[in-house]
């Protein structure tokens, strides 16, 4: 068992998971060293008990309550099964109690599950508004969107910016950023700026095509990079996140034939810690 989860006297210290009453389940879980965890395997995904990740320099355990999930994300870490999924995460920190979310790094098991091992550099404060769910959904697309639209766009106020797939989980919330930035958010051209999420084929003409979606010819394609800070300055957009739907880990391949299907609208959460 991790040390940062025994108080004094072995009283469990896990998160907030202090009353047995109202989580008996994960209380033990967490007294044995134990979490349960959504892990993807060469057959598929299973719902499994396995050890209690340790944190290390820079790190901190923290008590997921809600992980969100993105299309084609299981194809990713295929190099390293049994991987557990997901990469946004909001949730409390085991030592200290903070409410936090993050974009989690892609190379390391991801956050579907009662506990994550998280680099601090990566935490933002958890809008208090938000429910655990809502905030969940926020971490890949506002820093998606962030660097999106200005790092790597250079989006300025009274620029016109079209953003395809406009309703998903990324596209919603790059809307929400660049008009809260003083842009234009619009559907035709011309336009200043293109921000793909759609992966739109032809793309539209700008002078500036920025794409997470595919590579393409004269656009400029770049992978999201967690970071805390940059997740917090964007969160100070006070981006409201729409929430398609949410499952139970039990459910998870579920939420990831919902997270593949056309039609969407926002985010697929996973409700890990039971509301
Ligand atoms: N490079 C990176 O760092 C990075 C970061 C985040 C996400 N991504 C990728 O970028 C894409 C967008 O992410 P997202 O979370 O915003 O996805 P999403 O929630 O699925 O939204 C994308 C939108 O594009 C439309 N779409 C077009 N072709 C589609 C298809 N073949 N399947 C499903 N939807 C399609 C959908 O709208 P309609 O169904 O209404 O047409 C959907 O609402 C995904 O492929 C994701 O894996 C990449």
């Amino acid at each position: 068992m991790h040390a940062d989860a025994l108080g004094e006297g072995g009283v469990c210290e896990v998160g907030d998971a202090k009353e047995p009453a109202e989580q008996p389940e994960r209380y033990w879980r967490g007294m044995m060293g134990e979490m349960r965890a959504l892990r993807l395997h060469e057959d598929g995904l299973r719902v499994e008990e396995i050890e209690l990740p340790e944190p290390g320099p820079g790190e901190v355990l923290a008590r997921v309550h809600a992980a969100a999930i993105t299309r084609d994300e299981l194809t990713w870490p295929t190099d390293r099964l049994p991987a557990i999924p997901s990469y946004e995460l909001s949730g409390v920190v085991v030592d200290g109690g903070d409410e936090v979310v993050a974009l989690t790094p892609f190379d390391r098991d991801g956050v579907a599950a009662e506990y994550a091992v998280v680099p601090t550099a990566v935490l933002a404060p958890k809008p208090p508004e938000l429910t655990y769910g809502e905030a969940a959904a926020l971490p890949m697309g506002a820093l998606s969107a962030q660097q999106g639209l200005f790092v790597h766009g250079g989006l300025r106020p009274g620029e016109r910016v079209l953003v395809t797939g406009a309703s998903g989980g990324v596209g919603h919330l790059a809307a929400q950023l660049a008009r809260h930035a003083g842009a234009e958010v619009v559907a035709e051209e011309p336009v200043d700026l293109v921000f793909d999420t759609a992966g739109a084929d032809p793309l539209p003409r700008a002078g500036r095509v920025v794409t997470i979606a595919a590579e393409a010819p004269g656009a400029t394609y770049f992978v999201v990079e967690p970071d805390g800070a940059q997740l917090a300055e964007a969160l100070r957009a006070g981006l409201r996140p729409v929430i398609d739907s949410v499952f139970p880990l039990e459910r998870a391949r579920e939420a990831f034939e919902r997270v593949a299907a056309r039609g969407k609208r926002g985010k697929v959460v996973l409700d890990v810690a039971g509301g």
